[in-house]
């Protein structure tokens, strides 16, 4: 990737999306001078879309999506579009789908630099990340219906569909501390029973993985009272939506977290964790570092540039030490202030190992 340039399809979204798009935007300037060559496709998503097309997922938007290295995308959806025959949150599942993104990364540490923000008092360091199936399972079986008297959801999985999530969970171990954990309810659904069966063979291929399983609600209790157990969890759609929330939490803030979405290949998309936060719309203090961080893992991943996302996140690291942090950290800066202090930190760092290398 290199000595081309990358494309990458920007969709902004609904109440801080924008705001906070602009930060990720502005730090991925700041970063990328001289180093890295990219152009920006932004595009109308979510509510905005609706607003602008009438659909969550313009045609166009998806296009450039296709056609894009990586998608960025901040957070959509809100009230305004509570009543929408087609909801802003229909346009996520959709892209997700048509990009085939069935393997949905999201990332928990509790850094040196948080750790005073984390809700619970942990010994060890915690590091673990979250691979949630992303294209079915409950979100997208069929029937689904709802009358006055009854309402279906189907939870459908197949043996492939399975397969290639697991293969991503236990290659990502490989690369970490080579530990999977499943969490399921084999002791009540069907699905997760077959999980466990074509988890269990694709386990077999990867000997130097330690494999073991646990029920989600004893998942949801060990995330809190010993989150340092885990290295990788592999989980299905709505498992997996809902450990998320409950594990980023314990980090100390939702809006810290980035992810990852991706498939086999074609562009991944890169979003924060958290909703489009409409209370705090406006206001100038939405948390622009799950944004920033979200910059930094497109980097790292889809364009190789490591090397950036540690300027990225080293910046970020000093910028939470020095006391910069917005209302939900417990600080009183606003979106702009912090992320100008961490473009202030690349700078400096930039400057100073050039310095360095000339003497
Ligand atoms: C997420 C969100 C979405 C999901 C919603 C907005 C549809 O909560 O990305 O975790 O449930 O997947
Ligand atoms: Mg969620």
């Amino acid at each position: 990737m290199t000595n081309q340039v990358a494309k990458i399809t920007v969709l902004s979204g609904d109440y801080i999306g924008p705001e906070i798009m602009k930060a990720g935007l502005a730090v991925l300037k700041a970063v990328s001078q001289d180093q890295f060559h990219y152009q920006i496709d932004e595009h109308p998503f979510g509510g905005a879309g609706i607003d602008q097309f009438g659909v969550p997922l313009p045609d166009e938007t998806l296009s450039s999506a296709k056609q894009s290295d990586a998608v960025l995308l901040a957070a959509i959806g809100g009230p305004k579009w509570d009543d929408a025959p087609n909801r802003p949150e229909k346009g996520l599942l959709q892209i997700r789908q048509e990009l085939n993104l069935f393997a949905n990364i999201r990332p928990t540490s509790i850094r040196a630099a948080m750790q005073r923000y984390s809700p619970i008092k942990q010994v060890e360091p915690v590091n673990f990340v979250i691979v949630r199936e992303l294209t079915s399972g409950i979100y997208f079986g069929k029937p689904r219906e709802i009358d006055d008297t009854h309402a279906i959801d189907t939870m459908r999985y197949t043996v492939e569909e399975i397969r290639r999530v697991a293969r991503v969970a236990f290659e990502m171990a490989m690369k970490r501390k080579r530990h999977v954990t499943m969490v399921d309810k084999a002791n009540v659904l069907a699905t997760s029973n077959l999980w466990r069966r074509v988890v269990a063979e694709v386990a077999a291929d990867f000997p130097e993985v330690h494999y073991d399983t646990s029920y989600v609600d004893a998942a949801a209790m060990k995330i809190i009272s010993a989150p340092e157990q885990f290295d990788v969890i592999l989980t299905e759609n709505m498992f997996g939506d809902i450990l998320s929330d409950e594990a980023a939490e314990i980090t100390g803030s939702l809006g810290t977290i980035p992810s990852m979405s991706r498939g086999t290949d074609g562009p991944a998309l890169y979003e924060p964790i958290h909703g489009s936060a409409p209370d705090i719309a406006g206001k100038g203090i939405a948390n622009p570092l799950s944004m920033i961080n979200s910059v930094a893992m497109m980097l790292a991943h889809t364009f190789d540039r490591s090397d950036l996302a540690d300027q990225i996140s080293q910046s970020v690291d000093a910028v939470i030490d020095s006391g910069t942090v917005t209302p939900d950290l417990g600080g009183n800066a606003t979106t702009n202030q912090v992320t100008n202090a961490i473009i202030q930190q690349i700078y400096e760092r930039r400057h100073n190992y050039v310095e360095n290398d000339v003497r």
